[in-house]
């Protein structure tokens, strides 16, 4: 029997969506999604009013649309709107690296800042469309970038400060980005990332970027190219402190954020400008039950889209404070979370379950000598939570008063789909509960039949929501393969799912060859082709296992060319040039030495069998009879890296 754990009474006292409203309000926007939109798009200022709401087809040539004939400015609406109201309000708590190390950042000081570069950026010649991309550590200049491209319009792409160079490289090529913003160096742990040196060798290959901004963060000794490249502070400082934001269309590109698929090269995902806001606002509103006041932490990094719609854009859509962490949750020692949530006094936290996992392993003293009072609701996101983390989320942290939203999304969806709402939703730790208002989750079997009831299977979506991806940039032939061609009019996740007897919906994982380490999206194909970029490696294959902290591992096979020996120094090696091709996050936990990989007599590797033996169920392999050796299945099993 699962445990249900309802309600607390403070929570629902002041929630500002209970039971029967919930019920209310999804009725409505499954039977009426036109006319609930159309009141929720009210939630922003339009410079142009829409009077159309939504003109979507998932099938034939794959078009979605949202308040497409209204025009507004993102971030007009998460900021300039603010000024009147809530200028002196905190907008953005920023908290260093280094515990000593921190800022409050006001609405009218951010819309200053973003005016600046704004004007800054448009001097430089950046114009509506272009693209800019955005390499810069967890400081408020990351935001500042942001909202300066959001308001004249260009479309930025933000790149998580831990890609290698030619990671970095390859996505600037992707969308012909002319302006990279980014620091001098990071700073996480106590450790220095050497992000513009990165930079310069990821933009040996980029011809497209004539100029460079950027920020000094440690005051690190960089080169600085005559021409190209421009300090932050020099820009700002020169740029006027106003600026009017740009008129843009519903539906012109706001950002692209890069993704991993199940095959190929990370995918550009293209959010719009109107529906992206305002799913990004409700949700961050209703999910969170944000108040006006509240302190709210979201701990995420802007490289990810958790950091775009619930650091960035939703919380500020709602003139929310929105805290910005640089650090990590083990810096200077294990207490720092909960350090921080006391320091600025937070109300709502939203973290991930690998970090939790972590954090668990230390045993409940360093939670326990804080006090943690301050909080009132947790959140959780980017993997599958196992009701072990979070009934200790749940007791350790949140001292058996908080409820956990256990949200489950993608960078393609936007925002939120399927989430407990903390005053309507009765929680089972492990499951994402119900879907959000105009999410229509449906199951489905390996040949497309709808499931009904109880059941497991592939989860889809059958109607839009406004916060949907639009497209693959430059690649729309690949969206409509990725996403719409499995099933036949809906979108399909690449998640799997069950759904139980209370229509509560669990979440088990992806189906494609993607892995989750630890809340990180990870390509089995993009570690495969750095590794056999490596000249001694003649093969590759990996797939993801079970890990105890990150959820799951890399575990990687590999075949060496011919007269190269399997050496302890060879491992190392290749985990080291992985980390380099992609970066840390993608390096392989466990490496196998496979003279030979299990192949059909066509040739294809058998990926299920190297999945179990790395999963270390290898007595239950399933048919081999259709193996071109089967011989290769034994050595695999007795040199078998993952013996638990
Ligand atoms: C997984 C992160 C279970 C899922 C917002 C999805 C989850 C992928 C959850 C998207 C959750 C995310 N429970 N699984 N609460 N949240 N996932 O694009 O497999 O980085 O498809 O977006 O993470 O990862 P992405």
């Amino acid at each position: 029997m699962t445990d249900v754990y309802s309600i607390p009474a403070e929570i629902a006292k002041s929630a500002l969506i209970d039971q029967q409203k919930y019920t209310e309000w999804y009725d409505r926007s499954i039977k009426d999604p036109e006319g609930f939109w159309a009141e929720q798009g009210k939630r922003l200022d339009w410079i142009k009013p829409y009077t159309k709401v939504k003109d979507v087809s998932f099938t034939g040539d794959v078009h979605i649309r949202w308040f497409h004939d209204g025009t507004l400015n993102v971030a007009a609406n998460c900021l300039d709107r603010h000024l009147a109201t809530r200028g002196d309000q905190t907008a953005i708590i920023w908290e260093g690296d280094d515990p000593s190390e921190s800022a409050h950042i006001t609405y009218r000081d951010l819309h200053e800042r973003v005016c600046r570069l704004a004007n800054a950026m448009t001097d430089l010649g950046v114009k509506k469309g272009e693209r800019v991309t955005i390499y810069l550590p967890m400081i408020p200049e990351a935001a500042v970038a942001m909202l300066a491209c959001a308001r004249i319009g260009a479309i930025h792409s933000v790149v998580f400060g831990g890609f290698s160079p030619d990671s970095l490289g390859g996505r600037i090529q992707d969308c012909d980005s002319s302006l990279l913003i980014t620091a001098d160096e990071g700073l996480r742990g106590g450790r220095k990332v050497p992000l513009k040196a990165n930079a310069d060798k990821a933009l040996e290959s980029c011809g497209s970027v004539k100029n460079v901004i950027v920020v000094k963060r440690t005051g690190g000794d960089v080169a600085m190219s005559a021409g190209r490249d421009h300090w932050y502070h020099d820009l700002v400082e020169k740029a006027a402190p106003t600026h009017v934001p740009a008129e843009i269309d519903a539906e012109d590109p706001l950002f692209i954020l890069y993704t991993s698929g199940s095959t190929g090269k990370p995918k550009g995902v293209l959010h719009t400008s109107g529906g992206y806001l305002v799913y990004a606002a409700i949700t961050h509103q209703y999910v969170f039950d944000y108040h006006d006041g509240d302190v709210y932490w979201c701990t995420a990094d802007v490289g990810w889209v958790t950091g775009h719609s619930y650091i960035v854009y939703g919380p500020l859509a709602n003139g929310a404070t929105t805290l910005m962490f640089e650090g990590v949750p083990n810096y200077p020692t294990v207490s720092r979370f909960w350090e921080v949530i006391d320091k600025h006094k937070v109300n709502i936290f939203y973290t991930a379950p690998t970090a939790i996992r972590a954090l668990m392993r230390e045993g409940e003293a360093p939670v326990k000598r804080t006090s943690r009072a301050s909080l009132r609701l947790l959140g959780s996101v980017g993997e599958p939570i196992n009701p072990e983390a979070w009934t200790w989320y749940h007791r350790v942290v949140g001292d058996d008063r908080c409820p956990i939203v256990d949200t489950w999304w993608q960078t393609e969806t936007g925002g939120i789909l399927i989430t407990p709402l903390p005053g309507a939703t009765k929680l089972k730790p492990g499951s994402a509960t119900l879907p959000f208002f105009g999410v229509k989750p449906v199951m489905v079997d390996a040949e497309g039949k709808i499931l009904e009831g109880a059941v497991e299977g592939n989860l889809c979506i059958a109607e839009s929501w406004p916060g949907q991806m639009r497209t693959v940039y430059g690649d729309h032939e690949r969206f409509i393969q990725t996403y719409f061609s499995t099933y036949k009019g809906m979108y399909f996740t690449g998640d799997g799912a069950r759904r139980d007897e209370d229509g509560y919906y669990w979440i088990t994982g992806r189906v494609d060859d993607v892995i989750n380490v630890s809340g990180h999206r990870m390509g089995t194909a993009e570690v495969e082709s750095a590794l056999v970029a490596h000249p001694k490696v003649a093969e590759a294959a990996v797939v993801g296992y079970p890990h105890e902290i990150k959820g799951q591992g890399i575990y990687a096979y590999v075949t060496l060319v011919a007269d190269e020996e399997p050496t302890e120094e060879l491992r190392k090696e290749l985990v080291n040039w992985v980390r380099k091709e992609i970066g840390p996050i993608a390096s392989p936990d466990l490496i196998q030495w496979s003279p030979g990989l299990p192949k059909t007599r066509s040739g294809k590797i058998m990926r299920r069998i190297l999945r179990k033996i790395a999963e270390n169920q290898f007595d239950a392999l399933g048919d081999t009879s259709t193996l071109a050796d089967p011989t290769v299945v034994e050595d695999l099993i007795d040199n078998r890296m993952n013996r638990v």
